[in-house]
């Protein structure tokens, strides 16, 4: 079984935290895509879908899923989404995919957030993979050098504009032993839009592909 199978897996498990009749929050990913694919042929039994992205809403849409602005919904039951890193306590490293704004938002109007990964993303102290920062682009640099004060080695991802019109530094060689206050502490910088840690709001439950089927983690 290969990294992709066990994305897959992941993904299709996650179809049964959907509820007939409800509006599913919807991430973005590789991992996620299956799970897309995997709403399909339940696609009648529910509403429709808050998106993270314009690939997951084109995604969506090309499947016939109607997409909700998150405006108009007040709630959603569950919010699906994949993560670059995931620690024992279900804190995450996200935005691999520069998504990371949308996805917090959407995780925000979930009652529960399930994450679907592959067994490489479990660590013990995030911050292997490198931190993802979405910011405005007029405060790159300034950001950069307060990053570099918290430790870190801001990289410019080249390229790359969010679907919000920003840019993302991705910081290397940061050990995040309290994801929480560094969560905090990057948001306050000025010209942050978010962090790509999702600590203060972590997963509820987690499903695994692994070479032994999907492990399931919840509180
Ligand atoms: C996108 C994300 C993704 O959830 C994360 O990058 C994992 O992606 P994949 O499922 O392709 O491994 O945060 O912004």
């Amino acid at each position: 079984m290969n990294q992709d199978d066990k994305k897959r897996a992941a993904g299709e498990a996650a179809v049964e935290y959907v509820k007939p009749g409800s509006i599913v929050g919807v991430g973005t990913g590789s991992t996620v895509n299956y799970f897309i694919d995997a709403l399909e042929p339940i696609k009648s039994q529910i509403k429709g879908a808050v998106s993270s992205s314009e690939a997951s809403t084109e995604r969506l849409k090309a499947l016939g899923i109607e997409v909700f602005d998150a405006n108009d919904v007040a709630s959603l039951d569950v919010y699906v989404d994949g993560a670059d890193e995931i620690n024992a306590r279900k804190h995450m490293i996200k935005g691999g995919g520069a998504a990371l704004t949308r996805e917090k938002i959407v995780a925000a109007i979930a009652d529960k957030f399930i994450c679907i990964i592959d067994d490489t993303k479990h660590v013990d102290v995030l911050g292997e993979f490198p931190l993802p920062v979405e910011v405005i682009p007029m405060a790159r640099s300034y950001v950069a050098r307060e990053l570099v004060k918290l430790g870190g080695d801001p990289c410019y991802r080249q390229g790359v504009v969010t679907d919000n019109g920003n840019v993302i530094l991705d910081v290397h060689n940061m050990k995040i032993q309290d994801p929480k206050a560094i969560e905090d502490t990057i948001n306050g910088i000025a010209g942050v839009v978010t962090v790509g840690l999702f600590a203060n709001r972590g997963a509820d439950v987690v499903l695994t592909g692994t070479e032994n089927g999907v492990q399931k983690i919840a509180d």
